[in-house]
């Protein structure tokens, strides 16, 4: 399919080309199209808030990754980091197309295994993972674990009853330019042992008969837009010594604003791979674990307008809210919108896209520029495909979006929405009358 990507002057369009699923296109009249399928009948079919993935494009960047890896470095892996997307179609694509899966928990698991993956393309990371997860794990026959701390191996001697492939997390002690809530592999991170630690870590593992310690992991954050800093981490991690297997983590970041411009896959992968060259063994395995950059761009989120407010400013709000993009609040990650049934008509307002929750940060966009906005408008909110169906919550009862896949003018539910009844569920004993 090649979209036809008008950009009428009086609108932002041809720049949010650039942001906006690679399979998406406007009709004829205005109405924005994903993967063939004009966004007014997914709203329609599927309610919103929801969010809709241009499956197209995500299987085109997961070859990116994989293909561009395997080219570029003879011994290669590519994990998918599904916190980024943990709905079980997306595990079952991803398995599909070939990415192992980095899981972080036992829900995780739990999901991955549901899709079908494959437990011995299973990577189990976390800095607190318990007995039962581990216990979980291991009789599912995970594939790798990747160690944090001593208590874990620990936990792993009273656990393992065959052998377990293992790496261990350290801390290259690199301060990645992001938000300080995805640096995660400063000094001060909580995430694996100091460099200085890890030798006796690794020499505890390969004195144990059922430990295979097959290499070192490192992560050293997230929407990382200075592919230097991923160069400078595979230098650290060489120090550590040499072994079968580096895996340097994810952490690319993408462009979600007009004015953001994210490195390419290639040029990214460019960075990690002469760093490698330069400070790896030549015959070992190179992994790398993206998440954000697979997944955020093939993803917009639907919203209807509930109401119109014009008050000195224009508040545009909407069905939704900090509730299903909680990366506002937690990271202050900007985001563009666009008035998704109205494409082509003059963009003369600057509007406060608003959501639903009890909060004033409960603010989508500052300065959304698009047409006068009507009540039952459509709202599509950009590059919304990763962490935010992750971290959707019930904040003020919302219930957790529906997610669609879409392809070649088809679209498919993947996750239903939350239904009332599902946030009741869990409230069973106190509705059985536990306090009376
Ligand atoms: C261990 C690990 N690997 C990979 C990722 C994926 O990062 P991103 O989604 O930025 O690619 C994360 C997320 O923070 C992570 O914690």
């Amino acid at each position: 399919m090649t979209p036809t990507r008008p950009a009428p002057n009086g609108t932002r369009l041809g720049e949010l080309w650039r942001i906006l699923p690679e399979e998406a296109t406007a009709s004829g009249d205005g109405v924005l199209e994903i993967g063939g399928v004009a966004v007014t009948e997914l709203a329609e079919r599927f309610g919103t808030p929801l969010h809709v993935y241009d499956e197209v494009g995500l299987r085109r960047q997961i070859r990116r990754f994989i293909d561009g890896l395997g080219e570029r470095w003879p011994d290669s892996e590519v994990l998918f980091a599904s916190k980024s997307l943990p709905a079980v179609g997306m595990y079952r694509l991803a398995h599909e197309e070939g990415l192992s899966i980095d899981i972080a928990g036992g829900g995780e698991l739990q999901l991955a295994l549901a899709a079908g993956v494959d437990p011995a393309r299973l990577y189990f990371h976390g800095n607190a993972k318990t007995d039962a997860e581990l216990q979980m794990a291991v009789d599912a026959g995970i594939g790798t674990i990747i160690v944090d701390n001593d208590d874990e191996l620990d936990r792993l001697e009273r656990i393992l009853v065959r052998p377990q492939r293992l790496l261990l997390r350290v801390i290259p002690g690199v301060e990645a330019k992001t938000h300080v809530s995805q640096a995660t592999g400063g000094s001060g991170s909580k995430f694996g042992l100091p460099m200085d630690q890890a030798e006796r870590a690794i020499a505890r593992m390969q004195a144990h008969p059922l430990m295979e310690f097959v290499g070192v992991h490192l992560h050293i954050g997230s929407q990382i837009l200075d592919t230097a800093q991923f160069a400078e981490a595979v230098g650290k991690i060489s120090t550590v010594g040499t072994f079968s297997t580096y895996d340097v983590g994810g952490g690319l970041g993408v462009s979600y604003t007009y004015d953001e411009q994210a490195p390419s896959v290639e040029s990214y992968l460019d960075a990690i791979v002469a760093a490698a060259r330069e400070h790896l063994p030549a015959g070992s395995r190179l992994m790398i674990e993206p998440g954000r950059s697979i997944v955020a761009r093939a993803g917009v989120t639907l919203y209807r307008v509930t109401s119109v407010k014009r008050t000195g400013r224009t508040f545009v709000a909407v069905d939704g809210g900090l509730a299903d993009q909680m990366d506002i609040a937690l990271t202050q990650q900007r985001y563009e919108a666009l008035l998704a049934d109205r494409l082509l008509e003059p963009w003369s307002e600057s509007v406060q896209l608003v959501g639903r929750q009890c909060e004033s940060g409960d603010l989508l966009v500052d300065g959304a520029p698009m047409p006068p906005a009507h009540v039952g408008d459509l709202v599509a909110m950009t590059a919304t495909g990763a962490y935010a169906y992750t971290m959707s919550n019930n904040y003020n009862g919302a219930l957790k979006p529906a997610i669609v896949f879409v392809s070649d003018g088809e679209a498919r539910l993947v996750t239903r929405r939350e239904t009332y009844a599902d946030l009741l569920a869990t409230h069973a004993p106190a509705r059985a009358g536990v306090l009376v």
